[in-house]
């Protein structure tokens, strides 16, 4: 049913557009022809089609996770499990899977091994593709060669068994984890989804891990995320820094004029769960908070909420002992904002660090 608020009284009426997404307010441009004089007047129209199929929000989706055992993982398949979407896990170690998902807590959670991934994403409404080797950590010239062939391998994979998927069977949409590294690094440049590559490593791995998305088929929804540095209480960076930062005064890393482009867990989730049922989420996306900040900035806020004055240095090498080679990802960084998702009209619930901060340490 479509509840129309009419601004003027017309006699004819032509109707340009009307976008049918059910449970969305539009906008309705209406050309009024009354005699010779014709005139343009806007509607607010409300879609209030309740039971709609085409919303998916309302619908139950089957989303096929693989990384879903991650940081990022975990919370997504919190988020999607209650609310009742059906969940199937995409793993490397089921033994692993079932002790972060214990049947109990996840009732009808699907969980499966390579082999079994086929079976899986066929049939799924939609695939998250998350999985890689961790890239914060000490990097060898083999750990190297794995951080990026795992995440070619994995996301080559997940496509070819969707593209291989029976028509009526091939999930709708794919999101597809990247990181903000594709720009390189930089502590002058802002960059948005429409800058080009840098032409370090990270941005290699970058470029090659979302080539490979990119080959999916062209009736798949695709949405790239190119994640920042996430920031929550039980993993990642933070999770890290926050003993360095217990260990010395906590103040800036290296120079501190780098920059640091976050996101708060929960956001990169939220934006994960829209992207998988919003049509209108697609191609890249910088899943970045609106307000990246100076390391030194992040630092001193880091450890102003740890009540750790922040006067003394961490020095670099404490870092680099900590992450080795992988301290890049934090030490140089890169101003990326997140244009794509504010003209989506994403709203973000942490858009600056001192919020973010204060509520993983509550
Ligand atoms: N966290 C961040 O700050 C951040 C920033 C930018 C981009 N990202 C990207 O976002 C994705 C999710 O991040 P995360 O922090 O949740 O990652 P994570 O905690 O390191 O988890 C990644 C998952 O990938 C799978 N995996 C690990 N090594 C693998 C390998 N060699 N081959 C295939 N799969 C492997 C594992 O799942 P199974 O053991 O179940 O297979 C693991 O749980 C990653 O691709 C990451 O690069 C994260």
């Amino acid at each position: 049913m479509l509840v129309m608020r009419a601004l003027s009284i017309m006699s004819t009426y032509i109707v340009e557009k009307i976008p049918l997404v059910a449970n969305t307010t539009c906008k309705l441009n209406i050309l009024i022809k009354q005699g010779g004089d014709s005139k343009r007047v806007t509607f607010w129209c409300v879609n209030a089609n309740m039971d709609s199929a085409s919303s998916p929000k309302e619908s139950k989706m089957i989303v096929s996770v693989t990384g879903a055992t991650g940081f990022v993982g975990k919370r997504l398949v919190q988020r999607l499990h209650a609310d009742n979407h059906q969940i199937r896990v995409l793993t490397r170690s089921r033994s692993t899977a079932q002790s972060i998902f214990p049947v109990k807590e996840f009732p009808g959670i699907v969980i499966a091994e390579e082999p079994e991934w086929r079976n899986c994403i066929e049939g799924s409404t939609a695939v998250v593709n998350l999985a890689g080797t961790p890239i914060s950590t000490r990097w060898s010239s083999e750990i190297k060669k794995d951080i990026k062939q795992s995440r070619i391998r994995v996301t080559s994979k997940v496509v070819e068994l969707i593209n291989n998927s029976k028509d009526d069977a091939r999930p709708k949409v794919l999101i597809s984890a990247t990181a903000v590294g594709y720009y390189g690094t930089s502590e002058t440049q802002v960059f948005d989804e429409k800058s080009p590559s840098g032409n370090d490593y990270l941005a290699e791995v970058c470029r090659e891990w979302e080539a490979a998305a990119l080959k999916v088929n062209k009736d798949v929804r695709l949405a790239l995320i190119r994640i920042g540095v996430v920031l929550g209480k039980d993993g990642g960076a933070l999770a890290k820094m926050i003993p360095l930062f217990m260990m010395f005064a906590g103040g800036p890393l290296g120079s501190g004029k780098q920059w640091f482009s976050w996101i708060h867990l929960d956001d990169l989730v939220d934006l994960i769960y829209e992207a998988l049922s919003n049509p209108s989420y697609k191609g890249v996306i910088n899943g970045t908070a609106p307000n990246p900040v100076r390391l030194g900035e992040m630092c001193e806020q880091l450890g102003s909420t740890l009540g750790r004055p922040s006067w003394l240095p961490v020095p670099e090498i404490a870092l680099k002992a900590v992450l080795g080679e992988g301290a890049s990802v934090v030490l140089d960084g890169q101003k990326v904002v997140p244009t794509k998702a504010k003209e989506l009209g994403f709203s973000f619930k942490y858009r600056y660090i001192k919020d973010a901060l204060k509520a993983i340490m509550s």
